[in-house]
């Protein structure tokens, strides 16, 4: 049994066996796969011949970032077609062929991926992908039924256009549903019981009905680091201000706009959060007052005065009256170049709020802002680095929690 089924927790960091069998949906797989590599899990590919004549090795090696297996006859020495199922902590086939699962019914283990499965107690994943006659078919009927029996996750398939001009139940599911059901599949997370908030996003202040000020921030960092939490088991409330990214699903989302809004909302939810952690970008002014109606550049000589007043500042207010207990994070974007000089405003920032910890991370024209990836130093509330994480955004958020925890 792998590290974190072991420990009874979902680890952010899985052992995760990723069976790709020989459907056409193979090329789905590669989504689902860098979709587990992105979140910081390892996956190990085991391939079906057939799946190879779909998707080419060199292919999967790089979006699993480890060597792809498919020979029982190959690691003999170190026991590979036992080694892999036991080091899962949990077991995804997709697409799983009906062939797979006429296979894996019966426990047969002519293959690398047969024997595996044979070889493991971790939770089994299978993703279903084939022509809806193969689906429908008596066969493929009982074998489904008799892996669900034996506790196999059966995701999907999918209603819709099959390869051919054909349509009907038989789509591989999206790559995203593989990734929630593999993450599902092993139990309840190490964030189990908690409840957290996350504002994410930038806050835009109104100047008159169709203008406003507002920021970069796209919440792709808040967001992450929402859905991470609510992967780990977290009671998740998300307060979202302007994002570019989709309101993920399985959390209450509680969309807003300005900062009032967001204050009210965010302070309103950790009345009974243990965690609250402040990611989006709140505008520290907002204009003086909010025109009722457009301001016409006719009514405006060639310069226009905007007047900006002080917002509040919703984490120093959160951190002063936090409960024993509760955990208030803050963020800072800093612009500054130097390291040390960063590291400087940080910590005179982590003061200043009186948070328990502060993400740190550098922003600027082309860095931090709608990119995929983010690098971030984490101090605690006496200014000492905590950690340090860089890489995608998903496996960020989880070293953030990693921390809190
Ligand atoms: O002072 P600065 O804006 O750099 O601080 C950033 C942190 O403070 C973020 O966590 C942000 O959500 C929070 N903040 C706030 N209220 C403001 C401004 C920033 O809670 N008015």
């Amino acid at each position: 049994m792998g590290e974190a089924a072991a420990a009874g927790a979902a680890s952010p960091r899985l052992n995760i066996l990723f069976g790709v069998t020989g459907g056409i949906a193979a090329y789905k797989a590669v989504h689902a796969i860098r979709g587990l590599v992105l979140e910081g899990h390892h996956v190990h590919v085991v391939a079906t011949e057939a799946a190879l004549r779909f998707v080419g090795k060199p292919t999967l090696e790089a979006i699993s970032r480890n060597p792809v297996h498919s020979d029982v006859y190959e690691g003999v020495a170190e026991v590979r077609h036992v080694a892999l199922g036991q080091a899962a902590d949990v077991i995804v086939i997709a697409p799983a062929t009906a062939n797979t699962i006429a296979k894996l019914a019966m426990g047969i283990a002519d293959d690398l991926l047969g024997n595996s499965v044979l070889a493991s107690t971790a939770p089994l994943v299978i993703a279903p992908a084939m022509h809806t006659e193969m689906w429908q078919h008596p066969a493929t009927v009982a074998n489904v039924e008799l892996l669900r029996q034996r506790g196999a996750t059966i995701v999907g398939p999918a209603v819709g256009q099959l390869t051919g001009s054909d349509s009907g139940p038989g789509r591989l599911v999206e790559p995203e549903e593989v990734v929630e059901a593999a993450l599902a599949a092993v139990g309840p997370g190490d964030l189990a019981g908690r409840s957290i908030v996350v504002t994410a996003g930038g806050t835009r202040e109104p100047i008159d009905p169709v203008r406003f000020v507002g920021n970069r921030s796209t919440g792709r960092q808040g967001v992450a680091l929402a859905i991470a939490a609510s992967r780990r088991g977290a009671d998740v409330t998300l307060v979202l201000a302007n994002a570019e990214v989709p309101a993920p699903a399985g959390m209450t989302v509680v969309p807003v706009s300005s900062t009032a809004e967001l204050q009210a909302a965010v302070t309103d939810a950790a009345a009974s959060a243990d965690v609250v952690v402040m990611a989006a970008a709140v505008a520290d002014y907002r204009p003086a007052s909010v025109a009722e109606a457009k301001i016409k550049k006719d009514s405006q000589g060639d310069t226009l005065a905007l007047e900006l007043v002080r917002n509040p500042d919703i984490l120093a207010e959160l951190s002063a009256q936090r409960r024993p207990g509760q955990l208030v994070v803050g963020f800072a974007a800093e612009t500054e170049g130097d390291d040390a000089e960063r590291l400087r405003l940080g910590r005179e920032k982590v003061t200043r709020k009186g948070c328990d910890f502060l993400v740190l991370n550098r922003v600027g024209w082309a860095e931090g802002f709608a990119t995929e990836g983010n690098s971030v130093t984490m101090l605690n509330s006496a200014g000492t680095i905590v950690g340090e994480a860089s890489g995608s955004k998903v496996s960020v958020a989880n070293r953030i929690l990693d921390l809190l925890i």
